[in-house]
């Protein structure tokens, strides 16, 4: 075995060590250059005998020539960071194989043969959070995509599949629970105070799939019969302490069992479902076959510690990784350019399973406010990619707002065009032709196809083609005839000057002025650059609704005049349309502030429009509060510079916190009666309190604006009144942002509660980091040095971080502090965890949208961290694709 040399032991007159370090440029990956693995492992067997600083892992696979492959007499096996301690072949020592980079070739003389690596890990170095890693005292595993590598050499690629069998050894009192995919076999007690588990997973599965965990963990214990009467063991392993907070958990989970089984036909398919709950996570939560392992953001919540969207993001993820198991792990992907076929079909799984379970038009606008929020302004940037990407550098660079969300609406899309009964029809035939196969997107346009009966042939494109489609439309009146002009740009983005045009499926109704009513919605696509459609029978000028429901995920460019909007915002019958009036009247006004175009006349005239608008959001007595909140959330500040082509985030705060003031002022005593008559209603998780304490919040936030000492008092009140995490922590945020003793006293109040529970700790970093306050970056700049704030957890690095990044006053301030602030971080983090480092760089790579004195400066922190030497796969990938 070699050990690495410093190069100062190689030549003693320093020249070396001086020399500047080898550029470095990881390879382009392309998806055209797919070929199969020459080799099947049908069968893999693996020992573990586990240890917190040492772990000893033994390979055994069963391999043998693929005949659907060109033949390889070597098998190439993916490494990363190991070193192989022994290799057999066929239980004999040999020497036929050799290290090519990390990975490990062996030369098989056969046809068919069992190869038997043993490697040794350390999990507590593992601060990446891929392959093996220690939490908590506990170990656990992430795979996906490429993790798997990082415990032993394996073809870690997801087309090569195989059963499982896994034994695990380890100290019975530090790790009393063994867990891994499939089912428990057996068990035992060994003499030495070890004991030792064997599973075995009877379905074939990809390398990214495999999960083990030990550790010290208790478990919620439910169960679950299926539609055909199977009876399911249901485990939430949670902490000794956070048992009684995975009660919401375990309900979320028996319900997207039964909805999966009732909208998709899709049934559980092992007696057992383990999930486990880890503090030091990179993402959301894994579909592990059988062992799902998740952030314990995803997991833990009472109603002291959790507010109503933790409690909604829980059921939403518990279904999302569920719904996996159909949607990616029964039918996999060929390779990770194919990620959208089971992230935007799962996405789209787990939002419908969301609007069923609780209100639909609430849950559709939040989705296009994260959509546009966060898929548009990627699609705009130098970061854009289609969902199905031509290729990469590092996958862990493709979980992005474009495969999981735009790749959720363009399946909706095709569900919007062919109607529930057909979708349904070709999920089943496309679950039934490719079970048990590495598939692609282009397997599942065509089950689309033949299922629902639909020509996908150009609408192939959404899947090729990158940008956000601007539709421009026109309406014109004539006689007795209506007649509607569209026109569609896809804008170029890297690597796609040029464009086609694309089907968009637009649901549109025309409104009668006099009555308020439409003769039914219509659905037209626009399949070419430009195109005209006529309705007849409009002896008045109808009133246009469009894009209802965001039928497609494009922006629509259209004057409207202010009294449609107006009009749309109180009568539109569809919510997201009336959301959308609402929103765009706010928009074109902001956007006019932001230019300078208004004088103090037209100001007013704006701001007064907004607030009658407003007004009679707050009168209407047909709406629920839960959409009443929602129609109040102003456009965010990231969604206002994503309609502008350059933005000037300084500005756009100023207009849109002047306007949230003026509104506030003007609508005081409609704000200060809404929040009355929401406080009275006593604390419950039904709609009618939860929407009680959106619209609470809301109103502080504009009476806040409006009237600092007013909001502060009622913010104050609420927060010690609060006998729930939801009002408690609106009532924070309001505080935090603004100035005064209350300020302090409420979060000192807020620390001492909580302290020791990260997850609601997390939320203390989080709302100072994304606080309105003017010293925001002062007071992140002191909460890093905080004894709790550590680099090594990502919910703690995201709490501050990510918060901060994302919170446009204090991250674009004009001395460029914020942007040097951000570099520091992917700087500091990236050698300790690359994947959560690059999440960083997207902020830093808007430059080109900026107005020119900020753009600069984030240019130059760019350039800053690509010069620095031994970047990460990860960072150096976001960080060239920002400057190129
Ligand atoms: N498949 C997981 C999910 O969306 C995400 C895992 C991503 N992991 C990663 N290291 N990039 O449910
Ligand atoms: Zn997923």
């Amino acid at each position: 075995m070699d050990i690495a040399r410093t190069p100062s032991t190689i030549d003693g007159n320093n020249q070396l060590a001086d020399a500047p370090p080898e550029p470095k440029d990881p390879p382009v990956i392309r998806r055209e250059d797919y070929k199969p693995f020459p080799w099947l492992v049908p069968q893999v067997e693996l020992s573990f005998d586990l240890g917190i600083s040492k772990t000893t892992v033994q390979a055994k696979l069963s391999v043998e020539r693929n005949p659907a492959a060109n033949a390889d007499p070597v098998i190439h096996l993916n490494g990363d960071g190991l070193q192989p301690l022994t290799v057999l072949i066929d239980g004999e020592p040999t020497d036929s194989w050799h290290m090519e980079d990390a990975d490990l070739l062996l030369s098989l003389p056969g046809e068919s043969h069992e190869v038997t690596i043993t490697t040794e890990i350390d999990p507590s170095a593992n601060t990446q959070l891929m392959g093996l890693y220690a939490s908590d005292g506990m170990l656990c595993t992430q795979c996906e995509a490429e993790g798997f590598r990082r415990i032993t050499f394996f073809p870690d690629r997801p087309d090569v599949l195989s059963t499982y069998r896994v034994h695990m050894t380890g100290d019975a009192e530090a790790f009393p629970v063994l867990l891994c995919n499939g089912n428990l076999e057996a068990s035992g007690a060994n003499d030495d105070g070890t004991h030792w588990a064997e599973w075995h997973d009877p379905w074939p599965k990809p390398s990214y799939l495999f999960a083990l965990v030990a550790g010290q963990l208790v478990a919620n214990t439910d169960s679950f019969t299926t539609m055909n009467g199977r009876k399911v063991t249901l485990n939430i392993y949670v902490r000794d302490g956070d048992l009684p907070r995975t009660g919401h958990a375990m309900e979320s989970l028996k319900k997207s069992m039964r909805w999966d089984e009732k909208v998709f036909g899709r049934e559980y398919d092992l007696d057992l479902f383990n999930i486990v709950a880890v503090s030091d996570f990179n993402m959301g939560a894994m579909e592990n076959k059988g062992l799902n392992v998740f952030n314990t953001k995803y997991v833990l919540a009472d109603e002291d510690t959790a507010t109503d969207s933790d409690f909604d993001g829980i059921e939403g993820v518990i279904a999302h990784e569920y719904f996996h198991n159909w949607s990616g792990n029964r039918v996999t992907c060929r390779d990770w350019f194919q990620l959208s076929l089971k992230e935007g079909f799962t996405v789209l799984r787990d939002q419908l399973f969301s609007q069923d379970m609780g209100s639909e038009p609430v849950k559709r606008i939040e989705d296009v406010r994260v959509l546009r929020g966060a898929q548009f302004p990627e699609d705009s940037g130098p970061l854009a990619h289609p969902i199905r990407p031509d290729s990469y550098r590092e996958i862990s660079n493709f979980y992005t707002a474009t495969v999981y969300n735009k790749g959720a609406e363009v399946i909706r899309m095709m569900r919007t065009m062919v109607g529930e009964e057909r979708f349904r029809a070709a999920t089943d035939l496309y679950f039934d032709t490719h079970d048990g196969e590495a598939a692609t997107c282009e397997d599942f346009i065509r089950a689309m196809e033949q299922g629902a009966g639909i020509d996908l042939g150009q609408f192939r494109l959404w899947y090729s083609q990158a940008g956000t489609p601007k539709v421009t439309v026109r309406l014109e009146h004539d006689g007795e005839t209506a007649t509607l002009h569209l026109s569609q740009e896809v804008p170029a983005t890297p690597g796609q000057p040029e464009k086609q045009p694309m089907p968009i499926p637009l649901k549109l109704a025309l409104f009668d002025r006099e009555t308020g009513k439409h003769h039914g919605e219509q659905l037209v696509t626009l399949t070419k650059a430009q195109d005209n459609f006529s309705f007849a029978g409009f002896a008045q000028p109808p009133v246009l609704s469009i894009n209802r429901g965001f039928s497609a995920p494009v922006t629509i460019q259209r004057d409207t005049p202010v009294e449609d909007l107006v009009f749309l915002a109180a009568k539109d019958d569809d919510p997201f349309a009336r959301y959308e009036a609402l929103q765009d009247l706010i928009v074109s006004h902001l956007k006019q502030a932001v230019d300078g175009a208004l004088d103090l006349a037209a100001m007013q005239s704006a701001r007064e429009a907004i607030a009658r608008a407003l007004g009679a959001v707050l009168a209407d007595d047909t709406l629920d509060d839960l959409m009443r909140g929602e129609l109040l959330v102003l456009p965010s500040e990231t969604y206002l510079a994503e309609t502008m082509l350059i933005a000037d985030p300084g500005r756009i705060h100023e207009e849109r916190q002047a306007m949230r003031a003026a509104l506030g002022t003007m609508l005081e005593a409609e704000f200060v009666a809404l929040h009355q008559r929401a406080s009275a209603v006593p604390f419950s998780l039904d709609a009618e309190a939860r929407g009680a304490r959106k619209v609470k919040t809301q109103a502080l936030i504009y009476l806040a604006a409006g009237n600092p000492e007013l909001g502060k008092q009622m913010a104050w009140a609420q927060y010690q009144g609060a006998d729930n995490m939801t009002d408690r922590q609106g009532a924070l945020m309001v505080l935090t942002g603004l100035t005064g003793i209350e300020r302090t006293d409420a979060l000192m109040d807020f620390y001492n509660r909580y302290q020791g529970n990260a997850l609601v700790v997390d939320k203390w970093f989080a709302l100072q980091a994304s606080s309105m306050h003017p010293a925001c970056m002062a007071h992140v700049e002191s909460l890093a040095k905080h004894p709790d704030f550590t680099l090594k957890n990502p919910n703690r690095v995201r709490s501050l971080y990510m918060a901060f990044a994302y919170n446009p006053h204090a991250f674009h301030a004009a001395s460029g502090e914020g942007y040097k602030l951000i570099a520091d971080v992917i700087l500091a983090l990236d050698p300790i965890n690359p994947q959560t480092a690059a999440r960083f760089v997207p902020q830093l790579g808007r430059w080109r949208r900026i107005e020119p004195g900020r753009s600069a400066l984030m240019k130059e922190q760019l350039e800053r961290i690509a010069s620095a030497p031994e970047l990460s796969r990860d960072t150096y990938e976001q960080v060239s694709r920002s400057l190129g």
